[in-house]
């Protein structure tokens, strides 16, 4: 019933030439994998050259962060929503940890970020996770749950139903420690309930909720099988195309 979506994030990583050569090797073999939607997050310096090397294939493109204004303005540096649809992006990852952790964003700025994108007909995947020591504490679902409602406040059900979650705890991002199928799960399925109660039955049937940390070609498929985990953002298995492909056929079947 929620089509599956895999989205390649790549982070800061590659040169021009191969973001282009990543890019039309998956566009060469898109069509293999059906009816899973598949998404590149590129730097965004690369975003117009990795548009070209899609060329017509079904996979779409998606930035890894936008500025919250959606207008031009006088903000040196920044990237807005609105160019981001002018270079033919789809997707706009917001939230994301090393956003969150490093850049020191806030889910009220996530939030302001997510309203701009949604109003300018970009599909947000809007980041979630806890850290290492706040699992040990026992705090993942409250945790889980603050960013959640501080990320998507003032949201209505209607634009709820247009975003992708992504739940990628801290901890297994970039380490090699990936979730057990059972501990995705679990935060999945009280994403889904939050999805629920704080919105309605059928917003929480429809919006697809992926996992990323750690995910690779061999370990995808039973992450994949848990009936909550509804696709997969993906890192450094992003970055080449046996392995990205790999995590795609996981999520055909
Ligand atoms: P890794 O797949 O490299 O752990 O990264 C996950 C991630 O942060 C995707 O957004």
């Amino acid at each position: 019933m929620r089509r599956p979506f895999v989205a390649g994030n790549w982070k800061m990583n590659l040169n021009r030439a191969q973001a282009v050569e990543l890019a039309a090797g998956l566009a060469a073999k898109a069509g293999d994998y059906g009816h899973v939607e598949i998404g590149v997050c590129p730097p965004s310096i690369y975003l117009e050259a990795v548009r070209q090397a899609l060329g017509s294939s079904s996979i779409g493109l998606g930035a890894q962060n936008c500025h919250q204004e959606v207008p031009k303005k006088a903000f040196t540096g920044e990237v807005s929503p609105a160019m981001l649809v002018d270079i033919g992006c789809k997707y706009v990852i917001l939230g994301h940890s090393e956003r969150r952790h490093t850049f020191q964003e806030s889910s009220q700025d996530v939030n302001q970020k997510l309203l701009a994108a949604l109003a300018i007909g970009l599909t947000p995947i809007v980041c979630v996770g806890e850290l290492l020591e706040e699992r040990k504490a026992g705090k993942t679902k409250a945790v889980v749950q603050e960013q959640f409602d501080g990320s998507l406040a003032g949201l209505t059900a209607d634009q709820v139903g247009k975003i992708v979650i992504a739940y990628e705890p801290v901890w297994a991002i970039g380490t090699g420690v990936v979730a057990t199928p059972e501990q995705a799960e679990e935060v999945h399925a009280d994403l889904r309930r939050l999805l629920e109660s704080r919105y309605n039955p059928a917003v929480a049937a429809s919006v697809r909720i992926q996992y990323g940390g750690s995910v690779t070609a061999e370990n995808a498929k039973t992450l994949l099988s848990q009936p909550n985990i509804d696709g997969a953002l993906v890192g450094g298995a992003a970055l080449k195309v046996d392995s990205f492909l790999g995590i795609l056929a996981a999520a055909k079947k």
